[in-house]
């Protein structure tokens, strides 16, 4: 099974710029790039931050730019969204029945689950007892699946993203649920961070993807600051199956030169003058 992952695209009201780019531009620039080589994906599925400051218009943009494409789109939340102008914009969008936009289905065996780690007015991961009660069942009733989500749920040693983690108090109870399912769950996939975090936790493997627009920096010692930088974009193309799974980093806005070669031994030879 072949899964898009993008993330973070933050959306604005068309025509305002973000970071000092278009995130129409760069969302469309990688749309137009799963459309020309991953036709055969299953799901595209997009780990929130759809919109920058949750605007009822960026909603509105998102929905039409999904059109036309070879897949099903499956959408997650993040810090930066409203959930309210997001269910105005998509009204149908399935969620859990105490509301939280969480969802799950199955495709091609694996259970595929989307978690909603949002709460209001704050940019920190929120994981409540009755989310944990809904994932639970999801667990206990499948056993195979692969977990999607904003946050990251796992601190990851960057002093000022951990502050933007999942809060303190949701962490352990989470940790251990994950770890009593660890057997049935392949993956963890996120966004939030704007950078590629690989690594596991509670024995799970676990990897997050860059954004479409900006790009943050590592920085291992700040303890306040986030720092971001326009670095180029990427998004994730995941390969699941008999081989375990692959994440292939996809960087769609390159347009520079490609250099080809084959892959024999000679292919790589050095060139020697003619004597
Ligand atoms: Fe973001």
């Amino acid at each position: 099974m072949k899964l898009v992952h993008i993330s973070d695209i933050h959306l604005t009201i068309p025509g305002e710029r973000m970071g000092g780019l278009d995130p129409h531009r760069r969302f469309a620039q990688a749309l137009e790039d799963v459309r020309a080589h991953h036709c055969d994906a299953a799901r595209i599925i997009i780990t929130g931050d759809l919109t920058h400051w949750g605007e009822p218009a960026a909603y509105i943009a998102l929905r039409e730019a999904l059109t036309d494409l070879p897949c099903p789109v499956r959408l997650l939340i993040g810090n930066h969204d409203d959930p309210k102008s997001f269910l105005t914009a998509f009204p149908d969008h399935p969620r859990d029945p105490d509301g939280s936009i969480n969802y799950a289905e199955t495709v091609e065996g694996t259970r595929l689950i989307y978690m909603d780690t949002t709460a209001p007015r704050t940019h920190v991961g929120h994981f409540c007892e009755a989310r944990r009660d809904w994932l639970m069942a999801e667990l206990q009733s499948h056993d195979r699946a692969r977990l999607f989500m904003h946050h990251n749920i796992m601190p990851i040693g960057l002093p000022a993203e951990d502050k933007i983690a999942l809060v303190a108090e949701d962490r352990a109870a989470l940790a251990e649920l994950l770890s009593q399912h660890r057997d049935r769950i392949d993956y963890i996939h996120f966004g939030h961070v704007h950078a590629p975090v690989h690594g596991t936790y509670c024995g799970i493997p676990f990897a997050s993807v860059r954004s479409t627009g900006n790009q943050s920096l590592p920085d291992l010692k700040e303890q306040h600051f986030l720092q971001g930088a326009p670095m180029a974009p990427s998004y994730a193309v995941i390969l699941t199956g008999g081989a375990g799974t692959i994440i292939h980093d996809i960087p769609f806005t390159w347009d520079g030169p490609v250099f080809t070669t084959g892959t024999g031994w000679e292919d790589w030879a050095k060139d020697v003058a003619a004597e």
